[in-house]
């Protein structure tokens, strides 16, 4: 018998009804905790003694979160916040910013109050605090980890420069639907790598150490299954099945607490009837038994009261004792927990241990921080001043914004631009526009301090090329008086770069789409613009898969640029102009139209699966008018040179797979390739999806030159959730891919027993 049974036929034979015990009783602690998470005994006993010290408002007062300014997106009350924090009443405050707002604010804290408990202070930082990087989405489509975790370890050295200690991020919902605008906060569809990128995310926050004053503590949201949210609406109901949930949505959760994230987030959204953020089975069965979360949960955004719209509990008192008793720690702007957890303790629907625990969890995160060694730790005003956007992290920014680029066409190799061009033409509405480089939560990122494209390519080209910039129409508007000098302009240039996209209030939260072309007139600008005969390439901005099927048929060049940050417009002159060649490959596919919604690579194959050889065969699994494969599918993204696989094989060794393959750069530049490796469980006993990333590998390679790469798995990769809900694999035959995207490459069987 080979390791790939061992795991399977030990749990089989151990009785169900143990297991269920084993796991209702016994907590499984994580692995990778951080080096920050113990105490020291010291620390045990001030936390003890602050325990004893604190009345039961005091306690109450470490629980609930609130806001300083800032615009209000869901139903608070309003509160005085000075007041809250002087009697003890506050445990944090976020959307405060800079050092001398945050100290006089902790200030309060630490001095005016009985306790004197410092505050945690904190704050969207979801692709960068000031200096802005690409958004999430971006970031995951340089299919780079370790720049990945070095973009958060910058932003969060930046922030905390700026007196923050806390980030709402990262954002791990898994999400297959682009019409729901929060897709431009994550890492896209698939599982494997969201967990990779989860796992970097929380590193690059919290460094070698929480208490070292360049970290912020993670926040890892949206517990759970936010992205599953029904017809990609947001806010909107979730229900999956539990098999689902373990396989596809839970583990990048899972992968950011094992990597040590101090804090999680509950979601908005319910989950197969009961709203998350009153959820005992996520919260406290799954993130505390299961997984040994030992951090502290707080809510979304008012997400306390809603669950009264939600229509679980009439009341705040009643929304209030759901969410303490499904071990929710902090109740964010709701202040449910400060006007009725009080009452429900005196009457006994809530216990005081359930309080303490709370309270206890949101002490240790302070402790963790170094915060009652130090509460101004992270006020330093000589750290602000240099840090907040320094010369090295526009540096980072704008190597991120070229690196996240996907080159989706390229007819003719149009691109790079040729250095003979000497008039540019640069048409669109968003190609001077410094807000739409940045995308939602923007952190404290000024559109005044962006790059925008134009800025990138007059920067590049230098004085020896004419670069005009011509808007030709709005990015949402129906006007087009602005079409003729478009099209003057692009005829009086030898080259043209459009800039066409969404605007930046497109994507993010309650920003849901059920259509997904260019907004607006602008395909219809672009048809304009191509009509003329001169070489057209169209740059993208946007914060989610866009439907471009029309407009792939008829631009030559297409560049997913996303949406960059401060320096987009001098990484994307650096792609258009081939100092940088392009690497990016897509994390969410790009559908063909709407109807194709939800499309991701991983499907299930179906029991009458189409057969591409025969597309107009009826009783299939396919659509009367359209594909079934996406435009532009998951893994794809072209370069300027091209890269060939061959010579792939497989060994299975006791419990490893060994596969290899020869990448070749078979082009005229040196590139890099994401070389990617899939897996298919031929036969199992539930269905598996037809291909399933398991690992991949960035590759540099000279023009010419070639290598063989080398991907071990073990078990564990092919191992998968059951309808009992463990996970094991079940040896046979697996079919292995590796290629440039999900729908292309080689591929090998190999046999396990
Ligand atoms: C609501 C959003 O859903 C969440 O992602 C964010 O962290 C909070 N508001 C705080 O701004």
């Amino acid at each position: 018998m080979t390791s790939f049974q061992s795991e399977k036929m030990q749990k089989t034979t151990f009785p169900l009804f143990i297991l269920l015990l084993y796991r209702l009783t016994v907590p499984v602690y994580a692995h990778g905790q951080p080096e920050s998470g113990g105490l020291s005994a010291a620390e045990k006993n001030k936390l003890e003694s602050l325990m004893h010290a604190m009345t039961l408002g005091e306690k109450i007062g470490q629980l609930s979160l609130f806001t300083q300014g800032f615009e209000m997106t869901g139903p608070a009350g309003t509160f005085n916040l000075r007041q809250l924090i002087r009697e003890g009443k506050a445990g944090g405050v976020f959307n405060a910013v800079g050092v001398d707002s945050i100290r006089a604010i902790q200030r309060i804290a630490v001095e005016e109050s009985r306790l004197k408990i410092p505050l945690l202070f904190g704050l969207d930082v979801i692709h960068g605090y000031r200096t802005i990087y690409p958004i999430p989405l971006a970031q995951a489509c340089t299919w780079d980890l370790p720049l990945i975790e070095q973009i958060e370890r910058a932003a969060a050295s930046e922030a905390s420069a700026a007196g923050l200690n806390w980030t709402f991020a990262p954002m791990v919902d898994l999400a297959r639907d682009p019409r729901w605008g929060r897709v431009a906060e994550g890492s896209g569809e698939d599982t494997w790598l969201g967990c990779r990128i989860a796992e970097a995310r929380v590193k690059g926050f919290q460094g070698s150490g929480l208490r070292l004053a360049n970290t912020l503590m993670a926040c890892v949201k949206h517990y759970a299954a936010y992205g599953a949210a029904q017809a990609g609406r947001d806010y909107h109901t979730v229900d999956l099945s539990p098999v689902s949930l373990y396989e596809w949505y839970l583990p990048p959760y899972r992968a950011a607490v094992d990597a040590g994230a101090g804090s999680v987030m509950s979601s908005f959204n319910e989950i197969n009837g009961v709203p998350a953020t009153g959820n005992r089975w996520l919260l406290t069965d799954v993130l505390r038994k299961e997984w040994g979360f030992e951090g502290f949960v707080v809510s979304d955004w008012t997400s306390v009261n809603e669950m009264m719209n939600h229509g679980v509990a009439a009341d705040t008192a009643g929304v209030a004792r759901l969410a303490i008793s499904a071990g929710l720690d902090m109740d964010m702007m709701s202040g449910a927990y400060m006007g009725s957890l009080e009452r429900l303790v005196l009457d006994h629907a809530v216990s005081v241990p359930v309080i303490d625990s709370a309270v206890r969890r949101v002490l240790e995160a302070k402790f963790r921080l170094g915060l009652f060694d130090d509460p101004y730790r992270r006020c330093d005003p000589s750290r602000e001043k240099t840090e907040i956007l320094s010369k090295e992290k526009r540096a980072l920014a704008r190597q991120s914004a070229a690196e996240s680029c996907v080159l989706l066409k390229n007819e003719g190799n149009i691109l790079p631009v040729p250095s003979t061009v000497r008039r540019i033409a640069v048409i669109g509405p968003l190609g001077n526009s410094g807000a739409d480089m940045m995308g939602c939560w923007s952190g404290q990122g000024r559109a005044e301090e962006c790059v925008t494209l134009l800025d990138g390519i007059r920067t590049r080209t230098g004085n020896g090329t004419e670069v005009t910039f011509t808007r030709g129409c709005s990015v949402k508007g129906t006007g087009r008086s602005g079409f003729d000098s478009a099209v003057a302009a692009a005829m009086a240039a030898d080259f043209v770069v459009m800039a066409l996209g969404e605007s930046e209030d497109m994507s993010g939260e309650a920003a849901s789409r059920a259509s997904l072309g260019l907004p607006g007139l602008q395909e219809e600008l672009a048809e304009r613009i191509v009509q003329t005969g001169k070489p057209v390439v169209v740059v993208l901005f946007n914060g989610r898969p866009l439907v471009l099927t029309r407009l792939a048929s008829v631009v030559p060049a297409l560049l997913e640029a996303w949406q960059g940050g401060t320096e987009a417009g001098n990484g994307i002159a650096d792609v258009l102009f081939g100092e940088v060649n392009p690497s990016g490959k897509l994390t969410m596919c790009f559908p063909r139209s709407e109807g194709q919604v939800p499309v991701f690579y991983n499907a299930k194959p179906t029991g009458r699966p189409m057969d591409p050889a025969h597309p107009d065969e009826k009783y299939v699994s396919r659509y009367l008018d359209e594909a079934n494969d996406p435009l532009f599918p998951f893994g794809f993204g072209l370069s300027y040179t091209t890269f060939s696989y061959s010579e792939m094989t497989a060994s299975v060794t006791g419990n490893r797979i060994t596969v290899q393959v020869r990448v070749a750069n078979t082009g005229a530049r040196d590139g890099e390739e994401a070389v990617q490796l899939y897996v298919r469980d031929r036969i199992a006993t539930i269905t598996r999806p037809v291909k399933e990333l398991r690992g991949f590998q960035k590759v540099f390679l000279k023009k010419g030159e070639s290598e063989r790469i080398t991907f071990t798995l073990t078990s564990d990769d092919l191992a998968f959730y059951h309808p009992d809900l463990r996970k094991y694999c079940e040896p046979g035959e697996f079919v292995l891919f590796a290629g440039g995207s999900s729908a292309e490459g080689l591929s090998v069987e190999v046999k396990t027993e």
